[in-house]
């Protein structure tokens, strides 16, 4: 560190930049080579035109606490109309309110009631991309599994991606056949957020009227029907807000939000963790001997490999951050990833070491008011993938010559594809 640098660190009038555009991040050994320096340097580092970006443990969390000084989304959304604002970016009170709802819908003795069907749909799913009937249940042993076959195939295109979209659709109470279009259609939703950061924002019915369409379709027959299923949009069309019942420009919203949130996010988190495993057979070894160690290692692929990058907001009013004055109007970027490796909270960062005593420190949901309502069902479909997997692959690698692509989303962390050699697990008669 330059002592001109440490100077400015502790002078909050003098111009700090950063050459990290969060909206056009670079590769990610750059990308974390400047949170790194940014963290030593200058917590919190213009990238544009008013536009900050808030590097360390502390400030990400004091600003995402903040939430009367800092209200959040990626676009614009104070011209949309109130009933069509999606969750992320509606101001306290009002947040609060639907937060309930939300977290009502996602409540999890409702959301864990989900698990028998992800065990069959990772099961089936497996199943498929071994191109075999199903291997009978019971204990591997490691004598039987000399004798296995090595299959290749898409992890992330044939088991990861179809879990989230699938589970989502299950819970939402709508066919889960209908999958591929979820993933389709969110895919195409994010592709249209890319373009609006610079564009007039729309609402997400304008944006996508084909999801818009299909979810009006699910609203319509539940509120044809005597009595509406208790899946999650009959949840909504159950709830009010202080007594008044929500409207379907409203229950659309936050239902295609609910899709979007629950979908990119989780399946980054899957790839990422099986890409770990699939790089370093020890490590797989061990997370396969020992179930108990499998939640603290996910936990760790979320800290580290962080899948959601970071969240907006833009300031109420004057406000400072880390000693860093920030004008009223000005957007923030918190950086979750670059807080997720604040050397001063978590030490060698870069490592993956499950065995760190903070753990529970990472920022990857979020925090404050704003933290994810989906982390439960989020959790139980990655343990369920996880333990599936381990029961029927023996050992497995990245295919030869592959070269790691990732999604094309700027504040996503996550695998287009990850293609594997997997030895399966032969089980005894
Ligand atoms: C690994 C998976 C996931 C990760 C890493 C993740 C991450 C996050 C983060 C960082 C936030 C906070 C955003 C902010 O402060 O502006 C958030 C909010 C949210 N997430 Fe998740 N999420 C995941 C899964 C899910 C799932 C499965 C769902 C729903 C089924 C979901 C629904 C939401 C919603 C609705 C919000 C907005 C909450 C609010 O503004 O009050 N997420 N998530």
């Amino acid at each position: 560190m330059t002592d001109t640098a440490r100077a400015d660190a502790t002078n909050p009038t003098a111009a700090h930049t950063t050459d990290l555009d969060p909206f056009n991040p670079p590769a990610q050994d750059v990308r974390y080579e400047l949170m790194a320096e940014m963290r030593e340097t200058c917590p919190v580092a213009s990238f544009s035109e008013g536009r900050w970006y808030a590097a360390t443990h502390e400030g990400v969390l004091t600003g995402l606490k903040n939430v009367d000084k800092f209200v959040g989304s990626f676009i614009d959304t104070s011209k949309l109309p109130e009933d069509e604002v999606p969750i992320s970016a509606i101001p306290e009170p009002q947040h609060g309110k639907i937060r309930r709802v939300i977290n009502g819908v996602l409540a999890p003795h409702r959301t864990m009631h989900a698990d028998s069907f992800i065990y069959e749909l990772a099961h089936s799913l497996l199943d498929e991309a071994f191109g075999s009937e199903a291997v009978a249940g019971g204990t591997e042993s490691a004598a039987n599994e000399t004798e296995a076959v090595a299959v290749r195939f898409d992890l992330v295109k044939e088991y990861v991606d179809p879990i989230p979209s699938t589970v989502i659709a299950h819970v939402l109470g709508v066919p889960t056949e209908d999958f591929n279009r979820f993933r389709r259609w969110s895919d195409e939703l994010l592709e249209n957020m890319n373009t609006q950061l610079a564009g007039e924002p729309l609402t997400l019915s304008q944006t996508h009227p084909e999801f818009a369409a299909y979810i009006q379709h699910h609203i319509d027959i539940r509120r044809a029907a005597p009595e509406p299923p208790d899946d999650l949009i009959g949840r909504f069309i159950a709830a009010d807000i202080d007594g008044e019942p929500l409207s379907d420009a409203m229950i659309r919203t936050q239902a295609i939000n609910l899709i979007i949130a629950g979908n990119e996010t989780t399946r980054n988190w899957l790839g990422n963790f099986f890409a770990t495993l699939a790089q370093s057979p020890d490590l797989y070894g061990e997370v396969r001997a020992h179930p108990e160690i499998r939640e603290t290692f996910m936990e760790e692929s979320l800290r580290r490999d962080c899948p959601v990058q970071i969240v907006a907001r833009a300031a109420m009013e004057d406000t400072v951050i880390e000693n860093r004055h920030i004008p009223v109007g000005d957007q923030v970027v918190f950086g979750i990833a670059s807080a997720n490796r604040d050397e001063k909270v978590f030490q060698n960062p870069a490592e993956f070491d499950f065995a760190r005593p903070d753990l529970k420190k990472h920022l990857a949901f979020g925090a404050g008011p704003h933290i994810c309502p989906g982390a439960t069902l989020a959790r139980l479909e990655a343990r369920i993938a996880l333990e599936v997997f381990c029961e029927k692959i023996a050992s497995f690698e990245v295919a030869p010559n592959y070269e790691f692509q990732y999604n094309p989303v700027f504040w996503a962390l996550g695998l287009r594809s990850l293609p594997v050699n997997c030895v399966k697990a032969i089980y005894p008669e």
